[in-house]
């Protein structure tokens, strides 16, 4: 969580970090602020709450220098105010840090520093970072920088300016993201490449333990043994359309509408000529007798439907754990295990901690992420990039399509792998996911208007269940996670033969209950549930198709569904009303889509 970047180049270093803090704001959102350097001074800028906040002080007190850093806030210790807002400084405010990540042993650090005369503005444990470095600085920032890591236990990127370097931002990384970028006229540091743009051309990664010195004409790094290091930069892909909301309202109406492209994308990543194309891992998959996923939040809802995938064509075992589970068990590594780790972001640290316990325990970690420089695709023997495009708004949507899109054709690799894919097999599954493209686009155009009906009646309701059997469980889950993180209802997804268990006690005749019941195998099952919430005045919203009588019959409204054809796949539409629905609910409900309260879009701490 949190996001810094660093500028130095021939423009005001403060009007580049407000930019380059916005495009960063989905990693934290409750405080933000700047350092510049100019004539051997710092001057900081910080505000609580939003960005706009932080503008308004750089309109009024104009601006100092071409060389900067900056960072916008997720709050771990400490609330959210101007106080804890970053940057940090050393008690003369000679230096200036910004950072990223949890410095675990803070409160002996800040202990011994106040002993030492050190006085401390704020409760974060951030702070102790430039009170460190100045214990050690004597002039040289490369050596201070490096003293200082070996205090620190935890994890961090950071960037520190002094007043007495011009033009010079040093910087330090360890379990948490730091990317360096280069333009004709500038370089930069962000955690994440959008802030980047439109200065940087290129952007070299640095590594776990590295250390950078970057100036305005050149980057040094150094490993954590002392070595030098190239610095390894490459073109950066990704262009400014895919980092703005374009004709949108938010990112997250926008990246709903992508979906249909963003499937395409990977069938035709994944399929060639008709067949599977070769993907690339370093791993003998026709070995594997056991998959372990392991994942966080919507991507762990794709792996539920990743293990249907699994089970169905490649007939293999398959686990799905939490990853924040997971690492603090005593997991068992049994052999011809594959362990696979999905991720949008690919820097949750849960996820990221249990790939390492995984690999630790000599299993092979392949993994399934959409960013593709990401430390669990860097951690991983193959990763599998989910080509979605850079999600930005905080709740997951096309990553979510993708992630299934990008299992259901893993689970056929392993499958074939495992000689258990006939041609017939391969042809029949590939046919049944060509259509998909066109068949969300399609869903997501017939149910608008529906979903706004029942926004306009429903919206108000403080809480809303969802039911869901089979694959559609994990609709389930992923819908009511929608509806909880945008809209602030409480709101529960539950596999519907479970309802009369318990929950069930919760209808009244004020609660809607949402029942994913599209043709299949589990159809008239959910039939019965609704007829069980309707005997009890629920109201019912039923996703299905809109050709079903007897779902339009016993539900008060409809979100119509196309019919996926391969019912393992049915799940990739069912979402998408649900999608809708929550977007519709939070706007009414007047909440920021994109920057839903108390989270932020990488989970980069535990
Ligand atoms: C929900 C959401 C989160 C993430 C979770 C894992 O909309 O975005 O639940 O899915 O934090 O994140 P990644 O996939 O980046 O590991």
């Amino acid at each position: 969580m949190c996001g810094i970047a660093g500028y130095i180049g021939n423009l005001d270093a403060s009007s580049v970090l407000l930019v380059a803090l916005e495009r960063l704001k989905y990693r934290g959102y409750d405080s933000a602020g700047i350092a510049t350097q100019e004539n051997g001074e710092l001057t900081i800028g910080k505000s609580a709450g939003r960005l706009k906040e932080l503008q308004d002080i750089y309109d009024e007190q104009g601006s100092f220098g071409n060389c900067g850093i900056a960072h916008t806030r997720w709050a771990t210790h400490g609330t959210p105010s101007t106080e804890n807002a970053h940057p940090h400084c050393n008690t003369d405010q000679s230096i200036a840090v910004v950072h990223n990540g949890i410095i675990e042993n803070h409160e002996r650090l800040r202990r011994q520093l106040t002993d030492q005369g050190a006085i401390f503005q704020s409760q974060t444990d951030s702070e102790i970072i430039p009170h460190l470095l100045a214990t050690y600085y004597d002039g040289d920032p490369i050596k201070a920088v490096q003293a200082c890591i070996k205090e620190l236990e935890g994890s961090y990127a950071f960037a520190a300016i002094f007043a007495d370097h011009e033009n010079r931002i040093i910087v330090a990384r360890h379990g948490s993201p730091l990317l360096i970028g280069r333009g004709p006229h500038a370089m930069m540091l962000a955690s994440d490449i959008p802030a980047l743009l439109p200065h940087a051309h290129d952007v070299c990664v640095l590594e776990e333990g590295q250390i950078a010195d970057i100036r305005n004409d050149s980057v040094e790094i150094v490993d954590a043994d002392s070595n030098n290091v190239d610095p390894a930069f490459k073109k950066i892909e990704i262009n400014f359309n895919e980092v703005s909301k374009g004709e949108y309202d938010s990112f997250m109406a926008k990246e709903i509408a992508e979906q249909p492209e963003v499937v395409q994308r990977i069938i035709d990543d994944r399929i060639s000529n008709g067949a599977l194309a070769d993907i690339a891992v370093e791993v003998d998959l026709s070995q594997i007798q056991h998959v372990v996923f392991l994942a966080c939040g919507t991507s762990w809802h794709a792996a539920l439907l990743g293990k249907r995938f699994l089970e169905h064509y490649a007939r293999i075992h398959v686990e799905v754990d939490i990853s924040s589970e997971y690492r603090y068990r005593n997991p068992i590594a049994a052999g011809g295990t594959l362990v696979v780790a999905i991720s949008q972001s690919g820097e949750t640290a849960d996820t990221l901690a249990s790939l390492r316990l995984a690999r630790s325990m000599f299993m092979p970690v392949v993994s399934l992420v959409n960013v593709v420089d990401s430390s669990i695709a860097r951690e991983s023997e193959g990763a599998l990039p989910l080509l979605c495009g850079p999600e930005i708004g905080v709740a997951s949507t096309k990553a979510y399509t993708g992630q299934l899109t990008a299992l259901f054709l893993f689970a056929l690799q392993m499958a074939k792998a495992k000689g258990r894919l006939t041609a017939e097999q391969e042809k029949e599954a590939i046919d049944s996911l060509l259509p998909i493209p066109e068949l969300v686009a399609g869903t997501l155009k017939n149910a608008e208007e529906h979903v706004l009906d029942a926004v306009e009646v429903l919206a108000p309701a403080n809480a809303t269940v969802f039911l869901g059997r089979g694959g559609e469980h994990a609709t389930a889950l992923e819908g009511a996670l929608k509806l909880k993180e945008i809209a602030y209802v409480h709101a529960t997804g539950y596999p519907a033969g479970e309802f009369k268990h318990g929950p069930i006690a919760l209808v009244t005749n004020q609660l809607p209950v949402v029942c994913i019941a599209p043709q299949g195998a589990m159809h008239d099952k959910m039939l019965s549930n609704l007829e069980e919430v309707r005997a009890r005045q629920g109201r019912i919203i039923g996703v299905g198709q809109s050709s079903d009588r007897d779902l339009k019959n016993l539900s008060d409204h409809l979100f119509p569904v196309d019919l996926a054809g391969n019912e393992l796949l049915q799940p990739l539409l069912s979402i998408l009303p649900l999608q809708r629905y929550s977007y519709h609910v939070a706007r009414r409900r007047d909440c920021d889509v994109d920057q839903p309260r108390n989270l932020a879009k990488s989970v980069t701490v535990e």
